[in-house]
């Protein structure tokens, strides 16, 4: 089975090489540029590119959209995770929590999976908390500032560890039962 990874960020892609490899599942970086509604749920940003990619007559392929939730925040930066990054960093988001008690966040991240004309949406969730600075240098993103155990950093810890808690692991695992059920229902073993 060949998916085609439809993003733009190459610290995904690797994310995905890393948790499909052995999986029986191939995987090919695709640049394909697309609309991306602004909403306050993932799962509607994902539905909506899905759509706009079918239109396209593209099919196979896999998109996503993930953010961070941090509670002290009301969940900001949440969905414009992205813009966050690009904008304030890292450095600005732990000055906007600067001396808060509560430091604890959710990573959320979901997969739109289209294969053989079917859709599948899963959101695999990471919970843990955001640490005082930054550190390490492996990842991208959010992982210098984000502990899943509070005390090492996402970005701390190799990524075939990431994979196994993180939210974007989480997500292909429930994507895989899903997958396996079509494979199932297809009558392939
Ligand atoms: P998007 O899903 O590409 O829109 O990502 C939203 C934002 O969250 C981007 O700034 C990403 O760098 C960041 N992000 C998504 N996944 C991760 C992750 O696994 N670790 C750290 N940052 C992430």
């Amino acid at each position: 089975m060949k998916l085609s990874i439809i993003t733009s960020n190459p610290g995904k892609v690797e994310e995905y090489r890393h948790c499909f490899d052995g999986l029986g599942v191939e995987t090919v970086h695709t640049k394909i540029p697309y609309d991306e509604v602004q909403s306050s749920e993932l799962e509607e940003v994902v539905g909506k590119g899905m759509y706009e990619l079918k239109k396209k007559s593209i099919s196979n392929f896999i998109i996503d959209d993930s953010g961070l939730f941090i509670n002290c925040l009301e969940g900001f930066p949440g969905v414009w995770s992205a813009y966050v990054q690009k904008t304030i960093g890292n450095g600005g988001v732990l000055k906007l929590m600067d001396g808060a008690a509560d430091r604890s966040a959710v990573f959320k991240c979901c997969i739109g999976c289209n294969i053989d004309g079917n859709d599948i949406i899963v959101t695999g969730t990471c919970g843990g908390t955001i640490l005082e600075e930054s550190r390490g240098t492996e990842g991208f993103g959010y992982d210098p500032i984000f502990s899943h155990n509070g005390t090492e950093s996402f970005a701390e810890i190799p990524i075939g560890e990431k994979n196994k808690i993180s939210h974007r692991g989480h997500a292909v695992s429930l994507l895989m039962e899903e997958i396996k059920k079509y494979l199932i229902y297809d009558g392939k073993p």
